[in-house]
């Protein structure tokens, strides 16, 4: 019998961060205050030291961070990312291993739970999980609703929120088992919704998924099946199942964030992650996989490559390369090398190694690799970059890839939301530096010019 893996235990595993140590305090002198403002600095496991600056508040300051370039907004000890060393760990183990030797669901009870499972463990989840994958009837009802050219982000927003009003009857944020229920919930549920989408697209309805197949094979069924006989091609399948695991969980990137501070309202968990959907949707963060076959589209051919590399290093161009740069990654993006190596299996399993789109992705990778400008700025693929020409050669269409993105990402939302309420939170209330008008009393229109 297999030893418990480390960590399996139950509930998530979270240091305080007041065990995190003060390494040693900032001073910060400010012209006019006798003495400097003393601020903790906290010692993270991995990564850079944290200055504390709640106090500043106190002292009659605010900081500014447009974008929290320089912000860490709150403590977790879910995923870490060294952008530098372009390294992702979800508690703890690498991207790479765990696309090589684990599977999606596997990891979302690693992101929910804080360990691996044991055999035992990994069989009860998977159950829990594929018994919540139906859709209820009166969201499956709403699909009819939407114009077969509706884009399917829209579709899943609206969809997942109106999850949140079948389940929010008797929904105890506060109790743990409440918690888990959701969570499972919303890994079944997404890829059937995401299902229902396409078809509603397609003008085809709704397939039920089977209890013989595993979580990326029902969602190849359930999306594209004409009826029981379908095949499921076991590359691609795997293939599905690795790209929902580079896109599980990011740390605090836009979409995570917007789940966060949602949920730091107390709001039902269904209504913070469709927020999240409405956040990923945008072609500077999820959305740049549809970005980027539209991009290499517009791009034509080859021979324009050089044109439209120069437009994106004009300032005054609006024009930027999709899946290329990142927030974070200053180094090459770790889920993109994986997204790259499963990219040219599915090609080749597919017959179509010279599609047109990867010739002219290569060479744009090659081409910008090599200049200055991004070299310079430290631009590298992030995992955008190959994941659309993947999802086009298995067939899903570009306005569905950040729907899924939106399924791959579902665990790492939803374990940050439950990491934020297993504990003691804050609403989130930012503040501002304000630049408007000085207080003036208000003009009668009569008297106005
Ligand atoms: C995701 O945060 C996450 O973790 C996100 C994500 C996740 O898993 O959740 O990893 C998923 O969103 C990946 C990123 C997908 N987006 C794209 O591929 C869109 C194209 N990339 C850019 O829009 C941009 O790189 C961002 C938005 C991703 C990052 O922008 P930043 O960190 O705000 O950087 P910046 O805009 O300040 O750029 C720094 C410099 C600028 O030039 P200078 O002003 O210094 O002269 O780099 C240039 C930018 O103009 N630049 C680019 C570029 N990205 C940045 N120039 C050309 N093409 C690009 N793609």
């Amino acid at each position: 019998m297999a030893k418990p893996t480390e960590g399996a235990a139950r509930g998530p595993i979270r240091s305080d961060k007041r065990e995190s140590g003060q390494a040693r305090h900032a001073r910060l002198y400010v012209n006019g205050l006798d003495r400097p403002i003393e601020l903790p600095i906290l010692k993270p496991s991995l990564g850079q030291d944290v200055i504390d600056i709640g106090r500043l508040t106190g002292k009659g300051y605010f900081t500014y961070d447009p974008g929290f370039v320089s912000t860490a907004s709150c403590d977790s000890n879910i995923t870490f990312i060294d952008g530098d060393a372009g390294t992702l760990l979800h508690r703890g183990y690498p991207i790479e291993q765990l696309a090589e030797q684990s599977d999606f669901l596997e990891l979302c009870y690693l992101l929910l739970h804080g360990g691996l499972p044991s055999a035992a463990d990994k069989a009860a989840f998977n159950a829990a999980v594929m018994s919540e994958r139906g859709v209820p009837d009166g969201v499956r009802a709403m699909i009819a609703q939407f114009s077969p050219g509706a884009h399917p982000m829209g579709i899943m927003t609206a969809l997942t929120g109106a999850l949140a009003a079948e389940y929010h009857e008797g929904l105890d944020i506060t109790d743990e088992a409440d918690r888990m229920a959701t969570a499972q919930r919303l890994i079944a549920k997404m890829p059937s919704l995401a299902a229902l989408t396409y078809r509603h697209g397609k003008g085809k309805g709704y397939l039920a998924p089977r209890d013989d197949l595993n979580y990326a094979e029902n969602f190849l069924y359930t999306t594209f099946a004409e009826d029981e006989n379908y095949e499921i091609n076991p590359v691609i399948a795997r293939a599905m199942d690795r790209i929902f695991m580079l896109h599980a969980d990011h740390e605090q990137n836009a979409s995570t964030s917007t789940v966060r501070l949602a949920g730091s309202t107390g709001t039902n968990p269904y209504s913070a992650i469709a927020a999240g959907i409405a956040a990923l949707w945008g072609p500077s963060h999820g959305g740049a996989n549809e970005a980027v076959l539209q991009m290499l589209a517009e791009i034509g051919s080859p021979e324009n490559i050089d044109t439209f590399v120069a437009k994106a290093k004009d300032k005054d161009d609006p024009f930027r390369i999709m899946g290329f740069g990142h927030r974070v990654y200053k180094n090459y993006d770790p889920r993109a090398k994986v997204m790259q190596e499963t990219c040219h299996e599915v090609l080749a399993e597919l017959g179509v190694e010279s599609d047109p789109m990867l010739v002219m992705a290569q060479r744009l990778e090659k081409i910008a690799l090599e200049d200055e400008y991004f070299i310079e700025r430290r631009l590298y693929p992030n995992v955008d970059f190959y994941s659309g020409i993947t999802l086009k050669a298995v067939g899903i269409p570009t306005e569905m890839f950040t729907v899924i993105f939106t399924t791959g990402r579902t665990p790492g939302w939803i374990a940050h939301w439950r990491e934020m309420v297993s504990e003691p939170y804050k609403i989130g209330r930012p503040r501002q530096l304000y630049l408007g008008q000085t207080k003036r009393d208000y003009v009668p229109i009569e008297h106005r010019p």
